[in-house]
């Protein structure tokens, strides 16, 4: 075929993702690079103004968009937003579990509600997403699932304690879905990013230049749902070239 062809085929033509947190920062970088790479993407976000511009930004690439508002640490927000995403583009081939939020300081200082926020966002809600598409996923015996942990689920530091317990668990969550879904052809992974210049990171004293950047986020998730079918990465760890 030649590949400059027009009519050549997109990587990922026919397929439908979902990403969380698709609304701004890495979730958007990887909604927009999945719908070039041809996908028909559903992305979701709590703040309805900023997933309106999402959306807008999405289709002004040519990319078929479906934003919905939900918040994913809510099961029955997230069993809406699967099921709209199905009834809108059919069966979902790829799961992005991205949405997350950080609140740092010494656990000390932290209430019970701090805690029940970001492990509710960044752990429960992959748990409840992933258990809302595996089924189907299951009956068509594929798909993927990448969850979009930190170098934070590999490390400890001072201030970190409940987002840190956030990320190490959704570690332990990977690994674990990763082996209950194989079998089945579905390959879970999980991708662990240092620093990304986002508004997630925005108080941060580091040099956003040297910093990653959205897009490397999205490099690897490119990667990851083009690997041949007969494997899987499990892990990916991403940092960047200097040290910012
Ligand atoms: N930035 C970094 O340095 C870094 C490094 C490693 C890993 N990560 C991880 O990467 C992921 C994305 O982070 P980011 O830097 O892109 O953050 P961001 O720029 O703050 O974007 C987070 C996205 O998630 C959405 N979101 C947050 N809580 C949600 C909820 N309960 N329900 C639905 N959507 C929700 C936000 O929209 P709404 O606020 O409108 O809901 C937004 O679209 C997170 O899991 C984060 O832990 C980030």
């Amino acid at each position: 075929m030649n590949p400059a062809s027009p009519d050549r085929e997109l990587p990922l033509a026919r397929s439908v993702a979902l990403v969380t947190g698709g609304s701004g920062g890495i979730g958007l970088a990887i909604a927009l690079r999945l719908g070039r790479m041809g996908a028909r993407v559903s992305v979701c976000g709590r703040n309805p103004q900023k997933l309106d511009r999402a959306a807008a930004d999405l289709r002004a690439a040519g990319i078929e968009i479906l934003a919905v508002q939900a918040d994913v640490s809510r099961a029955d927000q997230v069993a809406g937003l699967v099921g709209k995403t199905q009834q809108t583009f059919g069966p979902i081939d790829i799961l992005v579990n991205n949405a997350g939020i950080g609140l740092f300081g010494a656990f000390q200082d932290k209430s019970e509600s701090d805690w029940d926020a970001v492990l509710n966002t960044n752990l429960k809600s992959a748990f409840l997403a992933s258990r809302e598409v595996a089924p189907e996923m299951i009956r068509r015996k594929s798909g993927h699932i990448i969850n979009i942990s930190s170098l934070a689920g590999k490390n400890t530091f001072a201030g970190g304690g409940v987002y840190c317990a956030s990320k190490w668990g959704l570690m332990g969550l990977s690994g674990c879905m990763a082996e209950d879904l194989r079998a089945h052809g579905i390959r879970v992974s999980v991708i662990c990013p240092g620093s990304v210049a986002t508004d997630f990171s925005g108080q941060s004293a580091k040099d956003q230049a040297k910093m990653l950047q959205p897009d490397d986020v999205a490099h690897a998730v490119a990667a990851l749902v083009t690997q041949a079918p007969g494997s899987f990465i499990s892990e990916v760890q991403i940092r960047p070239t200097r040290k910012p």
